[in-house]
C-alpha cells in the first residue's frame, strides 16, 4: 500500500520528508518520489526501487543539473519549507519513474500524491483529454492534479473541494500549488489521512509513523473531509464546504506500536486491513452494476468463450482461495474446473489442452511449485493467468496474463488479507466469464455485483461484531489438543483455511473435512473434549450440514458454528453460534473466514505465541 507524507512549516523539509517515507517502508512499495516547492517553483525527483535510489536521485539532481534548481534550493537553510513525498505500490500502470508520484498538472503548478484508487479514472481521463489536458503517466492518480487544475481559480482548498466532487472510488490525496507556498490541502475518501501538528509546522500523512518522531499531536481526518494545513494548524470541511470542528489528540504509541498502526501484531493489523484489501481489488473492476471490467487482463473474449476447462494451481492459503473460486466459477459459468496443489500438478504429467485456462494463484508471485506448475501448463499449450499481489514478481513474468490483488504488503507470515483479496479476484473472474459466455442472467449479475460492492463495509462490520464472542470461545478452548473443522460446498474451503490458520500459528493439530465424509473415518476422533468448528451459513446444503452437526453432538463434541444472521436453526443445533451478516450465499466465504482467522489468532496469543512469525515457516517459499 502506498504512503503519503506532506510537510509545511518553518524547517527545510527535504530530509524530513524522506525520513517520513522511511517510516512507511513497512507498508511495501516499488517506487518513490518527492516534490519540493521553493521560490515559486516545484521540482520533483522520482525513482524506481527503494528509498536509497530516491536519495541517490535527489543527490544527483542537486549536484548535477537540477531542473530549474528547486532541489538545490531545497538543501540547507535556504531549502524548501513545503513539500510532498510518496511511496508507491503499483496498481494502475507499471513500475516506472513516470508512474511514481508526485504527479503534476499541465503547467506543473499543482502537484499531488494519492493513495487508493480513482474508480472513474477512464471517464475523467477522456473528459480531461477532450478539454486539452495532457498526461505524462499511466496512473489514475495524475487525473487528480488535472482535475484540481480544471477547478482552480486562485483558491486551492476550493479547487480540491470541487475536484473531490468529481471523483469516485476510495482514496486519500494531498495537493500543493506553486502560488501557495504555505499551504497543503488534502482530501479523504476512506483511505487514511492524518494531520500531525507541530510547533509552527504541520504534517499530512497516510499513517502516524511518518511524523511520530517530530510530533505526537494529531488531528484525524475522517472520510469525506477536506483538510487545509499550514504552519499554524489545520481546518477541516465537509464536501459542501461547511467547517467541521475537531479536537487535537495526543498519541501515546511507541514506534513499534505505530508501525503496527496501534495493533499488537502485524497479523491483527492485516486482519483489519481486509476491508481495504477487498475494496482495492474490486474497485474499478466493478465500475457499474452491469458487469465486470477486466480490460486490463489480456484474454480475448473469443478465447474466454472457447475455454473448455479451467485448472487452478496454488499452494496453502492461495489454494484455498482457488477452491472458493472453483465453486463460484463453476456455478456461474458451467465451465468444468479442476483444482490442483501446485506441487502435485507439476509432477503428475498432467493432460493439458489449448482450450485450458490455467490460473496460478500466488500472493508473493514467487512460490517455486506454483511457478513450475504454471510454466508446465504454458509449455503444453494452455493459456496461463497469474493472480498475484506483487507487481514485477516472477509469476507476472511467466504468465500470459495477470490479475492483481491489491492487498498491499503482507508482513505477517499467516496470510489473511491476501486470502480475502484472492477470493474477491476469483469472484471477478467468475462474473466476467459468466458475462462473456452469457451463462448468468443480468439481474443475477447485478445482484452479485451490488453485494460485492457492500463487502468492504460488511467485512469491517463483521470483524467488529464477532470479536467478543470469538475471544470468549478462544479463552474457553485454548488448551484443547485437537480441533476438527467441518463444512460443505463453499463452506469447505473456509474450513480448510480456518484449520490451516489455527494449525500454523498455534501449533495445535487440526483437520478439516467435507462434512459428508465425516462418517467415513474422522468421526472416530470425536469425544467430549473435541471442539468442532462448523461453517453452517445459509446455502442449499445447510440442512445437510445441520444433520452432520447433530451426528457430531451425539458424540458429545462441542460445536462452534458460523451462521448467517437470523438463521435460528443453527443456534438450536450448535453449542456456540457466531453470526455473520447475510449476503448472497456464494459470497459468504469473504465473511465466514473472519471469525476463523480471529479464533486462530486469539488461541495462539492466549498461548503466548508469536503469530507474526510462527516457527519453521517463511513468508515466501522459493525453494523446491
Ligand atoms: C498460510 C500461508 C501459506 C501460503 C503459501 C503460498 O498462511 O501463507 O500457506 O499461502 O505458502 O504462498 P503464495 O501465495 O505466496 O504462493
Amino acid at each position: 500500500m502506498c504512503g503519503i507524507v506532506g510537510y509545511v512549516g518553518r524547517r527545510p523539509c527535504r530530509d524530513l520528508l524522506i525520513a517520513g517515507l522511511e517510516k512507511l517502508e513497512y507498508r511495501g512499495y516499488d517506487s518513490a518520489g518527492i516534490s519540493l516547492l521553493a521560490d515559486g517553483h516545484i521540482d520533483t525527483v522520482r525513482a524506481v526501487g527503494n528509498l536509497s535510489n530516491l536519495r541517490t536521485a535527489v543527490a544527483a539532481a542537486q549536484n548535477g543539473q537540477p531542473r530549474e534548481g528547486a532541489v538545490a534550493v531545497a538543501t540547507g537553510d535556504g531549502g524548501a519549507r513545503i513539500g510532498l513525498a510518496h511511496t508507491r505500490w503499483a496498481t494502475h500502470g507499471r513500475v516506472t519513474e513516470e508512474n511514481a508520484h508526485p504527479h503534476g498538472d499541465c503547467g506543473d503548478q499543482i502537484h499531488i500524491v494519492l493513495n487508493g484508487i480513482v474508480e472513474n479514472h477512464s471517464e475523467l481521463h477522456a473528459e480531461l483529454t477532450a478539454e486539452g489536458h495532457g498526461f505524462t503517466s499511466e496512473t489514475d492518480a495524475e487525473i487528480v492534479a488535472h482535475l484540481i487544475e480544471r477547478h482552480y481559480d486562485g483558491d486551492l482548498t476550493e479547487a480540491v473541494r470541487l475536484a473531490f466532487g468529481d471523483l469516485r472510488g476510495h482514496y486519500a490525496f494531498v495537493a500543493m500549488h506553486a502560488d501557495h507556498p504555505d499551504v497543503l490541502v488534502g482530501a479523504r475518501k476512506e483511505c487514511p489521512l492524518i494531520v500531525g501538528i507541530g510547533t509552527e509546522e504541520a504534517f499530512l500523512a497516510s499513517a502516524i509513523p511518518a511524523f511520530l518522531s517530530e510530533t505526537r499531536s494529531v488531528l484525524q481526518v475522517e472520510t469525506d473531509e477536506i483538510v487545509t494545513v499550514d504552519a499554524e494548524g489545520a481546518s477541516i470541511t465537509d464536501p459542501s464546504g461547511t467547517g467541521i470542528a475537531r479536537e487535537v489528540e495526543e498519541v501515546t504509541w511507541d514506534e513499534d506500536a505505530a508501525e503496527k498502526a496501534g495493533y499488537p501484531t502485524f497479523m491483527m493489523k492485516e486482519i483489519h486491513e481486509q476491508p481495504e484489501a477487498v475494496a482495492e481489488t474490486i474497485a474499478d473492476r466493478l465500475p457499474t452494476l452491469d458487469g465486470v471490467d477486466l480490460s486490463e487482463v489480456d484474454i480475448d473474449e473469443d478465447f474466454a468463450r472457447s475455454v473448455s476447462r479451467i485448472v487452478i494451481v496454488a499452494c496453502g492459503t492461495s489454494y484455498h482461495a482457488g477452491l472458493v473460486g472453483r465453486y463460484a466459477i463453476e456455478l456461474w459459468t458451467r465451465i468444468p474446473i479442476e483444482m490442483d496443489i501446485a506441487s502435485e500438478y507439476r509432477y503428475r504429467d498432467p493432460v493439458v489442452s489449448e482450450k485450458d485456462l490455467v490460473i496460478g494463484i500466488t500472493q508473493s508471485g514467487e512460490t517455486a511449485d506454483t511457478l513450475a506448475a504454471m510454466r508446465l501448463a504454458k509449455e503444453r499449450g494452455a493459456k496461463v493467468m497469474a493472480i498475484t499481489n506483487v507487481m514485477g514478481s516472477q509469476a507476472t513474468r511467466d504468465a500470459d496474463t495477470v490479475l492483481y490483488t491489491r492487498a498491499g504488503l503482507e508482513i505477517g507470515v499467516a496470510a489473511t488479507k491476501t486470502f480475502t483479496a484472492q477470493v474477491a479476484a476469483m469472484y471477478l473472474i467468475g462474473l466476467w466469464l459468466a458475462q462473456v459466455r452469457g451463462t448468468f442472467p443480468i439481474e443475477d449479475v447485478r445482484r452479485i455485483i451490488a453485494e460485492l460492492k457492500r463487502m468492504p463495509s460488511m467485512i469491517e462490520q463483521t470483524i467488529e461484531s464477532v470479536d467478543d464472542r470469538v475471544r470468549a470461545i478462544a479463552r474457553a478452548q485454548a488448551d484443547q489438543r485437537f480441533f476438527l473443522y467441518l463444512g460443505r460446498n463453499i463452506g469447505l474451503p473456509v474450513c480448510l483455511e480456518g484449520a490451516l490458520k489455527l494449525r500454523e500459528i498455534s501449533y495445535i493439530p487440526t483437520d478439516a473435512y467435507a462434512a459428508g465424509e465425516m462418517k467415513h473415518g474422522p468421526i472416530a476422533l470425536l469425544d467430549e473434549s473435541t471442539p468442532v468448528v462448523c461453517v453452517a451459513t445459509e446455502s442449499p446444503v445447510l440442512e445437510k450440514v445441520l444433520s452432520n452437526v447433530a451426528e457430531v453432538r451425539a458424540r458429545g463434541a462441542d460445536v462452534v458454528a458460523i451462521a448467517t444472521e437470523g438463521s435460528t436453526v443453527v443456534e438450536d443445533a450448535a453449542d456456540h453460534t457466531i453470526y455473520i451478516p447475510r449476503t448472497d450465499w456464494v459470497l459468504q466465504p469473504l465473511l465466514a473466514i473472519l471469525p476463523l482467522q480471529l479464533l486462530a489468532y486469539y488461541i495462539a496469543r492466549r498461548n503466548g505465541l508469536n503469530v507474526d512469525q510462527p516457527r519453521n515457516l517463511a513468508k515466501t517459499v522459493t525453494v523446491e
